[in-house]
């Protein structure tokens, strides 16, 4: 990808990953990402925000061609997707120092081996001068690590995030189609940064009185207007959740299957909404921005080996891990002869702030008094849910 002009001495030199297919070892990439750096030039001097992850080493290499000297790398956050390439970015520009928080420099030093005198230890607020053109270095810490930063840069209203309001889409648009986005945004949320909603909110609070043009994160493209998705994180760290049922299950021989179908048809009664995931085929990109919104997950799963399946544990220790604003939990599904279902769910759901509703397990094919049990569960999740929102 070539550099393009955002604004008049600001560039954006995006590597797009159009067949990365898989992020952290993890979620699911559908639709590809990008790693974006900027180029900044003032009247005096020039600062790269960021580099790009070291399997596009060449792209960034090739956009910097023609830039003779940078005397400012800025690094926000240490993880390698963004920091990886900043060693050759070094070699290349001997001269450049890294602006860096201070926790950002040990993690740069432990994860890269950036020598010491490389580094220009930036302080929250403090203001770097490029000539005609200044750097704002505001410390935002737990999106999603302890070091990262943002920099606001002034004159033209441009803040550049990092992975704070990145989007997991590759694209050759420099500007976000926000319809288009928004998915690709929650997916990045839901499994980035959901688990740190409350530093969030404080990092919304503190760059809200910033008089904002463009927000240029380094995933996927910019927002032209910010207040969209300003907005959108509000709802997903603060929003009360919806009346919506997560219900990732796994069957073996067909009985979770009934009893997943049983509890979701007497849910749609009541008017309870259900986002079904079979395990392991659905995508945990889906479960992940489900659980964004959702007041309840029930676990579907058999007893094998008397205990849980290993793939409805592994959906638990995902939610756990994720810590969405859910509220109920609870878990169904068939056993053989006995086991220790319940116990494992719902130890794995432990740092979950949420009322475990009585689970239903029926033995070997589910009979009448299984499918009432269920019933009475849809009763209690609706009743439960009631006065919540529907989106
Ligand atoms: Fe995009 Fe935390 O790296």
């Amino acid at each position: 990808m070539v550099k393009r002009k955002i604004s008049e001495g600001v560039q954006l030199l995006a590597a797009v990953d159009w067949g990365r297919r898989l992020f952290d070892s993890l979620i699911p990439l559908p639709d590809g990402t990008s790693y974006n750096a900027y180029l900044v030039e003032g009247s005096e001097k020039a600062a790269l925000i960021d580099t790009v992850d070291p399997t596009m080493t060449g792209v960034l290499g090739g956009q910097l061609r023609e830039v003779p000297e940078l005397n400012y790398v800025v690094a926000h956050h240490g993880e390698q997707d963004h920091s990886g390439s900043l060693p050759f970015v070094l070699e290349r520009y001997p001269r450049a120092k890294v602006l860096v928080s201070l926790k950002g420099k040990e993690i740069l030093s432990d994860h890269l081996h950036i020598p010491e005198e490389k580094f220009q230890v930036v302080q929250d607020g403090e203001e770097v001068s490029l000539g005609n053109k200044t750097l704002r270095f505001l410390y935002t810490p737990w999106v999603h690590w302890p070091e990262t930063m943002v920099t606001y840069l002034k004159e033209e209203g441009i803040l550049f995030t990092c992975d704070f309001f990145g989007s997991h889409l590759a694209t050759s648009d420099i500007f976000a189609r926000e319809e288009q986005v928004l998915e690709p945004a929650k997916r990045y949320f839901a499994e980035i940064m959901m688990p740190f909603r409350a530093a969030i909110e404080k990092n919304l609070e503190k760059i809200r009185g910033l008089s904002l043009e463009i927000i240029a994160p380094s995933h996927g493209p910019l927002w032209k207007n910010p207040s969209f998705i300003l907005e959108h994180y509000q709802k997903w760290v603060s929003a009360p959740p919806e009346n919506l049922v997560v219900l990732p299950y796994v069957s073996m021989h067909g009985s979770t299957r009934l009893m997943v179908d049983y509890l979701s048809d007497e849910l749609i009664k009541r008017n309870v909404r259900v986002a079904h995931f079979e395990l392991p085929s659905s995508d945990l990109g889906k479960i992940a921005i489900s659980l964004v919104d959702a007041a309840t997950v029930v676990l579907g799963t058999p007893t094998v080996h008397a205990g849980a399946h290993p793939y409805a544990l592994f959906i638990a220790s995902l939610a756990n891990a994720l810590r969405p604003k859910l509220k109920y939990a609870t878990i169904i599904g068939s056993y053989g002869w006995g086991g220790k279902t319940v116990e494992q769910i719902t130890q794995a759901l432990g740092n979950l702030k949420v009322e475990v509703l009585p689970p239903v397990l029926a033995k070997g094919l589910p009979r009448e008094t299984d499918f009432r049990a269920l019933e009475k569960l849809a009763e209690e999740i609706a009743s439960r849910h009631e006065g919540l929102k529907e989106e």
